[in-house]
């Protein structure tokens, strides 16, 4: 039995084991089983237009699924070919050692990124259709791209970056808002060979500080401000405290967001505007043919460790894995309008709001905005006014608009809806039941997609239509990929025994490793089981073969689909001059999944009082940002520990998730005597918290 798990949202419930279908039959109630589904007649066998072929059945699934696993090459390989551009074809699909680890796809091949996202349409009969559909905060902040017109721009920022020094390999940082200048910077630095490297602008200036250093940024892209569901706050102060000690970064672009009143250093900083009014940029600038193997972004994500990681993807494999996942799990259709809620500054967002639906030549939405501002049907009314078929979100946010009531969705018109998504977090039954019945009209697919930042794409979902659901189980890995349930000693689990989710072969989305440190990438990823992928994530399968994700079995807290590290938030909380010391886990919560709990001794000097407790929480969101705002900070006189001194957290955990019966075997602690008061003083926080 792998221990513990931390997630409270399980997903056994008295119906989870049900199967249900994306069929005529489900939908009148009759009794389906986990029988093959039968596709409706919008989901008509053989070949879509644009040349995809859905599985039509799940012995067709289980049928390309083992081909798939006996020759990986021949599958990505027919993937890589039909669905990108190559300048140049590969020499070898695949070369791989997850030992040392090491993998390569395409190796030899030749694409650029840009290019398969613009050119290729706009050389053919795409050329004057929406790529993007940006609906900006305020309501009629609105801008309609053609692929024509995204070409033009992203080929005169190629063009300007260039013009101020940037070169192939140089890594350009993003602190942007969701606008669509984002979108062309991307596609600008991929066209010319640069890094993107998106730092989320919910991140503070510390957090930006340490990634723009590790990653040793040239430039930096950000806006004066952002709005945020009618406010303004602030973007490019927060870049120049954080650029007071980053000695590589020499040029800021500046896009003019909010109209406020913005400090522009002299010769470092440019304002967007100035730079692209340049009449000699060129709006033709080609693409530079870049190898598969080429960076072509670099993502941090949090880990067990306190330095967040620089993620690596490149290009030929991200591309293909990007395109073919939005494909087979989208349906993507040639006139579908396509919606994935997140910002374009985290992996979903590249992956399902830019590449993929650009590369498959679709019209993507991209939201600046908040599902509840300035009403709570936000969300309801984009879909309505744009008739958005296809909408990916996080269980989070429908969880905030069940809450407010279902009068909100029903005074929207959904019925362009044909397919939901789900990614992020676990979805318990009751949402998906909501979710799919109510925000769905109970028939269209809901698919739950569970992957993560290292794997560029999504590993296990259910196909449209294909796939029996069952709710609250994000169902099968996709054709070629190779996932086990595994115990501590590496030993496969038993049928719905909880295991390790970890990834037998390589995939070509999956990560390249870590930004200047390949030990981590080792040592995170390929040491626990040597030779295998480790997901961090606990996860049982059951007797059909359905996988039930149970949360991190790591020091990975997820909040809100959001992830961070316990030792980076604990890190925070020490550099305080009142903390003498803290221990941070995740508490399971019936909106955001997971909440950030902090438990914080101060030192002997220093008194527990309401004003050091807001302080606290002020200083963390100033070091992480606004996202990590802890939700509970509880103080105590001491933390339980071993007698080599290390604070056991799994006593902390069980307390948070009221277990205070199973705390376990408190014999090997060293102060046995600070339980009672840690559990009485939980007791008072949380109770209190909850009449308020
Ligand atoms: O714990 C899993 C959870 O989110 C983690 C990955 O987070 P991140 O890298 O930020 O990427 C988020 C977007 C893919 C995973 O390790 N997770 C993601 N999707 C699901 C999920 N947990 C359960 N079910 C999902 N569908």
């Amino acid at each position: 039995m792998v221990q513990p798990t931390k997630n409270g949202v399980k997903g056994k419930t008295k119906n989870s084991s049900q199967t249900q279908q994306t069929t005529p039959q489900a939908a009148s109630g009759q009794k389906t089983g986990a029988a093959k589904a039968t596709p409706p007649a919008s989901h008509k066998a053989g070949t879509r237009k644009n040349g995809y072929k859905p599985l039509a059945s799940m012995e067709e699934y289980e049928a390309v699924a083992k081909k798939a696993l006996e020759d990986p090459e021949g599958y990505w390989g027919e993937r890589a070919k039909s669905l990108l551009h190559w300048f140049k074809p590969w020499e070898k699909t695949l070369s791989y050692d997850f030992n040392e680890p090491r993998v390569e796809w395409f190796a030899g091949g030749k694409l650029n990124a840009s290019y398969n996202c613009i050119d290729r349409h706009v050389e053919g009969p795409r050329r004057n259709k929406v790529a993007l559909i940006w609906q900006g905060d305020p309501e009629d902040d609105v801008r309609i791209w053609t692929y024509q017109m995204l070409y033009d721009r992203v080929c005169r920022c190629a063009s300007a970056l260039k013009n101020i020094g940037v070169r192939k390999g140089d890594r350009v940082v993003l602190y942007l808002p969701m606008i669509p200048e984002a979108v062309v910077v991307m596609l600008a630095c991929a066209r010319i060979g640069a890094v993107h490297v998106f730092v989320f602008a919910g991140f503070s200036a510390a957090s930006a500080q340490s990634r723009i250093q590790d990653c040793e940024a040239k430039v930096v892209i950000t806006a004066d401000g952002m709005f945020r569901a009618g406010r303004v706050m602030p973007l490019k102060a927060n870049i120049d405290e954080a650029l007071k000690d980053c000695p590589t970064v020499r040029r800021v672009i500046v896009v003019n967001r909010t109209n406020m009143s913005t400090s522009m250093k002299e010769r470092r900083d440019i304002w967007w505007r100035d730079l692209m009014a340049d009449r000699s940029l060129n709006a033709r600038l080609p693409a530079v043919p870049m190898d598969a193997e080429d960076l072509l972004f670099i993502l941090y994500t949090s880990g067990s460790t306190g330095k967040p990681k620089g993620v690596m993807h490149t290009t030929g494999g991200y591309l293909t894995y990007a395109a073919h996942t939005t494909q087979a799990i989208f349906d993507t259709r040639e006139e579908d309008v396509h919606w994935c809620t997140a910002d374009v500054g985290w992996i979903t967002g590249h992956t399902y709001a830019l590449y993929g639906p650009l590369l498959l030549g679709g019209t993507t939405v991209l939201f600046e905005g908040g599902p509840r501002w300035p009403d709570p049907d936000r969300y309801w009314q984009i879909i309505e006014k744009f008739r958005v078929n296809t909408f990916y979100t996080a269980p989070t946010a429908i969880r905030i608009l069940i809450r407010e009531g279902d009068e909100w969705l029903e005074r929207s018109d959904r019925s362009s809806l044909r397919l939901l998504g789900s990614v992020g977090e676990p979805i318990d039954p009751e949402t998906w039941h909501w979710y799919r019945d109510k925000v769905g009209d109970g028939n269209i697919p809901l698919v739950d997609t569970w992957w993560q930042t290292e794997t560029g794409g999504i590993m296990i979902s259910p196909l449209p239509f294909t796939t029996p659901l069952k709710p609250g189980s994000a169902t099968k890995p996709l054709p070629g990929i190779d996932v086990s349930v595994v115990r501590e000693d590496g030993k496969p689990a038993k049928v719905n025994e909880e295991g390790h989710l970890v990834i037998n072969k390589p995939w070509p989305g999956m990560l390249r490793g870590i930004f200047g440190d390949p030990a981590k990438f080792k040592e995170n990823y390929f040491s626990r089981f040597p030779g295998r992928y480790l997901s961090g994530d606990g996860v049982r399968m059951d007797e059909d073969g359905y996988l039930w994700l149970l949360g991190r079995l790591d020091d990975v807290i997820n909040v809100s689909g959001h992830r961070f590290s316990t030792a980076e938030m604990e890190a925070a909380f020490n550099a305080h001059p009142s903390v003498a010391e803290s221990s941070v886990v995740g508490m399971a919560h019936p909106v955001k999944g997971e909440v950030i709990y902090a438990f914080v001794q101060l030192n002997a000097d220093e008194k527990a009082t309401e004003s050091i407790r807001s302080e606290l929480r002020k200083w963390v969101r100033r070091e992480i940002g606004p996202i990590a705002s802890p939700e509970y900070i509880q103080f105590t006189e001491g933390l339980p520990k071993t007698r080599s001194g290390k604070i056991m957290r799994r006593v902390l955990r069980k307390i948070v998730s009221g277990q205070i019966d199973e705390l376990g075997d408190l014999t090997t602690l060293s102060n046995p005597d600070v339980i009672d008061s840690l559990v009485e003083e939980y007791e008072r926080l949380v109770g209190m918290s909850s009449m308020r």
